[in-house]
């Protein structure tokens, strides 16, 4: 991970068209991004990744794609009209913003200067809005704060469409909208965010018994327990899933095997496993909704933060929802020959934003001797995958650098630049982490080879242009080490 610091890392995002403040010439608006062309495109990657690695690698967990705004009863049966809120505090002495829980106020000192908060009152984060446009005869509604409970509100429908069987997840992304008191650290807290979640049912006797337990059992992670918080502890200990679970310190499988799985996600697009911790809930810090949450960690330059909550919501929010509706929330089960409500044991949330937050700070390196800074990307999130430059714009080699990238286009995510020296061209890559680069030169027009450059190591090989797409393709799926294409 690099140090570099969270303003510093939005001036540079900003500078490379990844992601701006919104309406920025009307002053902005804090906790508001808009994503760049950059951005897009990248955006789209950890979501695909998500999506392919949550939902469709799997034969237990289906999507949706839920309504933003809702029937307002929604809010009230899932508690977060009477129970999402949060204290307000203004610091006595600077004067800056912030947000606790209940059981922080009085013990918290201000991040900025070490000052003393003053109770401000305690806020709900929901936006409203009207649905109807004449006043009188509209509802007042809500902009969702999370996805999750569209999955619990379908629940129903998507069971008896999809004909599922526990154990069984419904999975889901999209925006979310939360009134942040002080909205901060570029986009780790934002009024306007997206979340990847999935809500996972099982049957309530099976909390420990997950089938899929042995695929984790030798996974390591730092974890930071309850426990060792009570006792003053804030450094975790690096074991096993198995050695968690014999310990009791994870007390149910199915809680251990997913917060192990997320971390793999993150670890398979190239993040750095220790850079990242489990941290469990005190009692105090709890959800109102859930029996036991722990959450993924990360060290950003500003601490160790949550990149993902996982809580064990039990069967609260299927339960609300039937009182609320009158529906019955229930499934049949064979071999109990009864009706039960699932539970959902653990429900892994997690923001784009702070993934993509992760993605970047861990790929930056500023490197002093290149003298530009390299986002050394997992291929996968890079945005662009290739740029093909002509060594010169004249003699042809402009023309056969053009008919290069057309070839390569076709493949993959490219870029054509013909402007600046080459080494200029090379950093600009770098800086926003594009694995290769194929130059085409006058040799090229001689014999129909092309160097190709990887950004890690700025080394190059030369390949026929014939063989160019294959090559490119190897590489950027891991296929070939760079290293072996050279030999
Ligand atoms: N459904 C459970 C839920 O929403 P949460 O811990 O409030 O739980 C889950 O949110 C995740 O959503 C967080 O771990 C974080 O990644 C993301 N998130 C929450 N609030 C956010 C905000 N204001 N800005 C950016 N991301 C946020």
């Amino acid at each position: 991970m690099s140090d570099i610091n969270i303003e510093k890392l939005a001036a540079f995002c900003k500078k490379k068209g990844l992601v701006y403040p919104s309406s920025e010439i009307y002053g902005g608006m804090a906790g508001f991004f808009d994503y760049g062309p950059l951005r897009s495109e990248e955006h789209r990657t950890p979501e695909d990744s998500w999506w392919k690695f949550h939902v469709q690698s799997r034969d237990d967990i289906v999507g949706i794609d839920g309504s933003i705004i809702t029937h307002p009863k929604v809010w009230e049966a899932s508690g977060h009209v009477s129970s999402f809120v949060d204290v307000a505090v203004e610091c006595k002495k600077c004067g800056s913003k912030s947000k606790l829980d209940r059981f922080e106020v009085g013990k918290v000192k201000c991040g900025k200067c070490d000052g003393e908060y003053v109770d401000k009152g305690e806020f709900n984060p929901m936006f409203t809005t009207q649905v109807g446009p004449i006043k009188k005869d509209s509802i007042k509604a809500y902009l969702r704060p999370e996805t999750a409970q569209i999955m619990f509100v379908d629940f129903k429908q998507v069971v008896e469409t999809s004909r599922l069987k526990l154990p069984f997840g419904i999975a889901q992304m999209g925006k979310a909208f939360r009134n942040e008191i002080s909205p901060r650290n570029f986009l780790f807290r934002c009024r306007e965010f997206e979340q990847m979640e999935i809500e996972y049912f099982i049957h309530p006797k099976n909390v420990n018994n997950c089938p899929f337990i042995a695929e984790v059992q030798d996974h390591e992670i730092i974890i930071l327990s309850s426990d060792d918080q009570s006792q003053g502890k804030t450094k975790g200990t690096k074991m096993t899933i198995k050695q968690a679970l014999d310990k009791q310190i994870i007390k149910t499988q199915w809680h251990a095997y997913w917060l192990a799985l997320e971390h793999k996600w993150f670890i398979s697009l190239g993040a750095t496993p220790d850079n990242f911790r489990i941290r469990q809930h005190l009692k105090t810090e709890k959800s109102h909704y859930a029996l036991d949450t722990w959450d993924l960690e990360y060290k950003f330059s500003f601490g160790w933060k949550e990149l993902q909550g996982l809580a064990n919501r039990t069967d609260y929010d299927l339960k609300q929802h039937m009182k609320h509706s009158k529906k019955k929330m229930t499934m049949y089960i064979q071999e109990d020959k009864e009706r039960i409500v699932p539970y959902v044991v653990a429900e892994p949330s997690q923001g784009v934003d702070r993934a993509f937050l992760v993605f970047i700070s861990d790929a930056y390196e500023d490197d002093k001797e290149r003298g530009n800074i390299v986002l050394k990307l997992d291929p996968k999130l890079s945005p662009i995958k290739v740029a093909v430059f002509p060594l010169v714009n004249k003699d042809g080699v402009d023309d056969k650098a053009k008919q290069v990238y057309k070839e390569v286009k076709t493949c993959f995510n490219s870029f054509y630049d013909r402007s600046g020296s080459i080494g200029r061209r090379y950093a600009r890559q770098d800086e926003v982490g594009t694995p290769y680069c194929v130059t085409v030169d006058y040799d090229t027009l001689k014999d129909n080879t092309v160097t190709i450059r990887d950004r890690d190591t700025t080394e190059q090989i030369r390949v026929k242009i014939k063989e160019l797409r294959n090559v490119l393709w190897d590489l950027l799926n891991k296929k070939v080490l760079f290293k072996e294409v050279k030999k």
